[in-house]
């Protein structure tokens, strides 16, 4: 008889056990200041671990200065360790657990320029750094190979350090190891480029070499792609041999993602931008160039409608090619879609837009208060992720600038 599996249960994942298979999916939320997390950030992820969440996920955290795609990102260095662990206990003190994800933007650099040219897995030119300034990239060598694995371990032992339970590699939606594993940017010829096998060979070693660090105690995630979404980019197919490589290299938990920044946001969120509160806001903070740059690319977006677990048959295909954990994440807008996540073998959840709406979902769930999410998908809370108070949904009240102002590990 198949036993049957509630969100509400607990889940080991390697070293870690969740009280619950809800998990807050990283969704960058300005908060932080000269790359220091701040209080805004502390009660973000504080209310969402008070709303019930297994565990919450902190957006974006550059393992380089040069590894930030806007200005503000947390990059990991020992200088903040009295900020991040103001916030994992602040996390752990509502009971859930917090992970940290780690990552690169490579060629994907929209709101700073780098010194010299960023570096990808192909050289040549940086449409998505163009704006800034960031005009070529160049092709990563093995030294550069090393380098980059070197701070992507260091930044999971200064995770650890710091008190989170997971770290979580981002190999999704068009940064640097994404930039390995799609087609889309990968034009290599060496045994990191051409076959699926060889495109993910990078991101397989740098999840090994983390594992290797630190997974005795930190779970060790990674998020991926089940597609591009665009005719020439990653198909489900090569979702499935990078899903099986990083099984291999022994990841505890796969969340399932897709999209690119750049060719195909829509495919990440199921809908379309929501460019007039983006160029809205960007005009607020005087920054007319990329508030333009975003007006012309919502001409090229296809005209779809949003619908509930977008993912799911892309999803399934990976569920049934590999055994390692997986995470469905996309368009779970409800109690009965998160059931139906279980009952189709994912061992977690991970939801973002839902969150930001109301960080206490999961414990209304719960409660039988809710069984439906109030997120109408407008989008608009991303539009925030460029706002100095940082990232929230219109319907609620603004969030208070000034605890944006203030360190996280700041005393009164
Ligand atoms: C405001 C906002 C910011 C986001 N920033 C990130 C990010 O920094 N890293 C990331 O992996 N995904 C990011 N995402 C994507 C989400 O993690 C998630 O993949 C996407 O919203 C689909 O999940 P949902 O349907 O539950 O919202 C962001 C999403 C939103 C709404």
């Amino acid at each position: 008889m198949q036993t049957i599996v509630s969100p509400f249960d607990p889940i080991t994942i390697g070293p870690l056990t969740l009280r619950n298979r809800f998990i807050k999916s990283g969704a960058n939320e300005a908060m932080c200041m000269d790359g220091t997390p701040t209080r805004a950030l502390v009660k973000h992820h504080t209310d969402l671990a008070r709303g019930g969440v297994g565990m919450t996920t902190v957006a974006y955290m550059a393992v380089a200065p040069e590894a930030r795609t806007l200005p503000n990102q947390i990059w990991m260095r020992p200088d903040i360790l009295p900020d991040l662990r103001a916030l994992t206990a602040a996390v752990h003190a509502e009971g859930a657990a917090i992970s940290a994800q780690i990552t690169h933007g490579g060629s994907f650099v929209t709101g700073m320029k780098v010194n010299g040219r960023t570096i990808s897995s192909s050289g040549g030119f940086n449409a998505a750094g163009a704006l800034k300034g960031n005009f070529l990239q160049r092709a990563m060598n093995e030294a550069d190979m090393e380098r980059v694995v070197a701070e992507f371990v260091a930044a999971a032992r200064l995770a650890r350090d710091a008190g989170f339970d997971a770290v979580e590699l981002h190999m999704g939606h068009g940064y640097l190891l994404n930039q390995f594993i799609s087609p889309l940017s990968n034009r290599r010829e060496d045994k990191y480029g051409g076959s699926a096998e060889n495109r993910v060979r990078f991101p397989a070693r740098m999840l090994a070499a983390v594992k290797q660090a630190v997974g005795d105690t930190t779970a060790v995630l990674a998020k991926i792609n089940v597609a591009d979404g665009t005719r020439r980019g990653a198909k489900v197919e090569d979702g499935i041999v990078t899903a099986l490589a990083l099984q291999a290299a022994g990841a505890h938990m796969l969340v399932l993602s897709g999209g690119r920044n750049v060719e195909s946001t829509w495919f990440m969120f199921g809908s379309r931008m929501n460019r007039e509160e983006i160029v809205k806001v960007l005009k607020q903070q005087g920054d007319w160039l990329t508030a333009l740059m975003m007006k012309g690319a919502a001409a090229s977006e296809p005209d779809i409608t949003f619908k509930e677990m977008y993912f799911l048959e892309y999803s399934r295909k990976i569920r049934a090619a590999v055994d390692v954990p997986l995470a469905y994440l996309g368009g779970i807008k409800s109690l009965a879609n998160a059931e139906q996540a279980m009952s189709e073998g994912f061992e977690c959840v991970v939801l973002a837009r839902v969150l930001i709406h109301d960080p206490a979902l999961v414990n209304k769930f719960h409660s039988g208060e809710r069984t439906q999410s109030g997120c109408d998908n407008c989008n608009a809370c991303v539009a925030y992720i460029y706002h100095p108070a940082g990232t929230r949904c219109v319907y609620n009240p603004p969030n208070d600038p000034a605890l944006n102002r203030i360190a996280a590990s700041a005393r009164d």
